[in-house]
């Protein structure tokens, strides 16, 4: 393949202008393939990775949101190593994004706040769980106040929750871009220099 041919086709900034509409959209509609994302972080030295809603992108901040219980354990990572990575893949356009960045956990500033207002009772329902996410328990049963078992709290009754309730933001400062096409793959990677991020194409 004629790697001058390619880079004529697509420029850098046309790539990173996509990768972020494409992460807003995953954020704005839950039918998105980028609504989830795969986030990795460190514990005890050994990567460990789980599925989270992603819920807010911030393109001049270069930031991603999710939330969670902030008795998870990956709190408790992030807080010691704030090293995390996020991954997605769309089967819909065949991209793969793996971002890497620093992250920080919110509970009592403006962000939080913000989320949390924005939070729609389902989503707070989580948080509402008794015992810490995790922790071993004799039999299963939902850990839910039996008022709550069958249906969505009230307003009121989701507050109660808000104790729990955490907001994980990373500022990226990697992105790997990876477009699978039949007439030969694509790999891209874009590092934050100063504000801007540089890009630079890899074998893929
Ligand atoms: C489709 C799906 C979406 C999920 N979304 C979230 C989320 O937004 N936040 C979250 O903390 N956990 C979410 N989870 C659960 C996590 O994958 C994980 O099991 C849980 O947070 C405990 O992780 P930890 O013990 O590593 O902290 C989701 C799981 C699935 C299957």
């Amino acid at each position: 393949m004629n790697k001058e041919n390619l880079d004529s086709k697509i420029s850098f900034d046309t790539i990173l202008s996509e990768i972020w509409e494409m992460l807003k959209d995953g954020a704005e509609k839950s039918k998105s393939d980028f609504h989830l994302g795969i986030i990795c972080t460190i514990n005890n030295n050994k990567p460990k990775s789980r599925t989270v809603v992603l819920r807010k992108v911030d393109q001049n901040k270069n930031t991603l949101i999710f939330h969670t219980d902030n008795r998870s354990g990956k709190i408790d990572e992030i807080n010691k190593n704030p090293n995390i990575s996020w991954l997605f893949y769309s089967n819909e356009s065949k991209i793969q994004l793996r971002l890497e960045g620093k992250a920080s956990v919110h509970t009592d500033d403006e962000l939080f706040e913000q989320q949390w207002a924005s939070s729609k009772l389902i989503s707070r329902k989580c948080y509402l769980i008794y015992d810490q996410p995790g922790s071993s328990i004799k039999e299963h049963d939902g850990c839910l106040d039996q008022s709550l078992a069958g249906g969505l709290p009230t307003e009121e009754q989701s507050e109660v929750g808000k104790v729990n309730f955490s907001v994980v933001e990373t500022k990226i400062d990697s992105i790997e871009w990876l477009h699978l096409k039949a007439s030969g793959h694509l790999r891209a990677k874009f590092i934050l220099d100063k504000d801007r991020f540089k890009g630079e194409w890899l074998v893929p």
